[in-house]
């Protein structure tokens, strides 16, 4: 019997058990190979005991439907920077990365499915490098990944995104406000710029394209006429004002290596006020509801592509590849060309010109 360990890294996102439950449903037509998962990515392996679970058909049932991952996830530390404690309390990491491709031996594992972003992805071709039979499967609920036309994720979190617009569209008209709604989106807008223009917003905030507080005003001004009207700005945690900086807090979580956004939308408002901007205004933060819950059907589908491509890859020995889906298929790219190329937010792209089009401000 051979072996195919899976395991899910980084920031949860909607679709991760249907990549989970594809791998397995076809690994089992197969009949020689075994599916185990690995329990909070590698840390699973890492621990002792080690936390790994077989993942069989009956694992799997029904689960393409479930938000979250049955495996379990992380995004701190990794085989190449285990935390761990000094007797003074503070923090070491180790690189534990030749421990864990023996223990991956000992356990019988053939090749591992990493399925995870940029983060996860670099754990990938590291132990990629170091011989181990990897491949990689992208997920990034922010889509910020070039070599992938869309990541499973991305639009079950624009879906909420968007149905957040449509119920602060209704409360903002009644009452004469300013609605701002602080989305995902740490270096790319896409979360943002879909909703805004799903939902209709009247600025759409992006980390690509700093903003002028003046020309927010501007626009937010043209929508009241005598103390009457009212407006929807869609914001990214991680945009900012020209010259000016996001806004978040250093994590102090052990191993957690980013700046945790948030807070953006109750600056924007502020600073609108002290601008002069004088309708009500009232910010909501929109925070892990984008990540939890049923996927849409488009990212039960993609993930499953991803899932059965990801295994065929395995029975190829297509290994230190990503899978992505370029519109209409689903091919293999090597990971160090896929971690290379970012996908941000181009101010001239065709979407950002349809919301433009659409009188959508950028605050630029
Ligand atoms: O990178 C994806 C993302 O959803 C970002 O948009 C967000 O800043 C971050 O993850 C939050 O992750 P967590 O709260 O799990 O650390």
């Amino acid at each position: 019997m051979k072996r195919v360990l899976v395991a899910t890294g980084g920031g949860d996102c909607p679709g991760l058990n249907a990549v989970i439950r594809a791998v397995v449903k076809r690994a089992e037509q197969e009949r020689d190979w075994e599916v185990i998962g690995s329990i909070e990515s590698f840390n699973g392996i890492l621990r002792e005991p080690t936390e790994i679970r077989v993942l069989d058909e009956k694992a799997v049932a029904g689960i393409h439907v479930q938000g979250g991952t049955i495996i379990g996830s992380t995004n701190k530390g990794g085989p190449f920077a285990w935390p761990i404690k000094n007797k003074d309390g503070s923090w070491d990491y180790a690189d534990r990365s030749d421990e864990m491709i023996r223990k991956l031996q000992y356990l019988g594992v053939d090749a591992v499915i990493s399925v995870g972003g940029d983060g996860s992805q670099r754990i990938s071709q590291g132990l990629f490098e170091k011989g181990l039979n990897v491949i990689g499967v992208p997920k990034t609920i922010d889509n910020d990944l070039l070599a992938t036309d869309f990541t499973f994720g991305f639009q079950s979190a624009v879906q909420v995104a968007t149905e957040a617009v449509d119920k602060l569209v209704t409360t903002a008209a009644s009452h004469n406000r300013v609605l701002v709604l602080e989305v995902m989106g740490r270096n790319a807008g896409w979360i943002a710029l879909h909703a805004a223009i799903a939902g209709g917003a009247e600025v759409c905030l992006v980390p690509e394209i700093p903003y002028d507080l003046n020309k927010i005003l501007e626009k937010l001004k043209s929508r009241y006429s005598r103390g009457k009207g009212n407006a929807i700005v869609v914001v990214s945690e991680g945009a900012m004002p020209k010259g000016g900086e996001v806004v978040g807090v250093k994590s102090t979580e052990v191993g957690y290596e980013h700046i945790r956004l948030g807070g953006i939308a109750h600056k924007l408002s502020y600073d609108l006020k002290e601008a002069g901007f004088e309708a009500d205004m009232r910010e909501t933060v929109l925070g892990h509801l984008q990540r939890g819950g049923v996927p849409v059907a488009y990212d039960r589908i993609l993930a499953s592509q991803f899932g059965v491509k990801a295994f065929e890859m395995v029975l190829k020995g297509e290994f230190g590849k990503m899978v992505a889906y370029r519109h209409p298929d689903i091919i293999a790219v090597p990971l160090t060309e896929a971690l290379d190329r970012p996908n941000f937010v181009n101010p001239d792209c065709s979407l950002v010109r349809t919301a433009r089009g659409l009188g959508i401000s950028f605050g630029d």
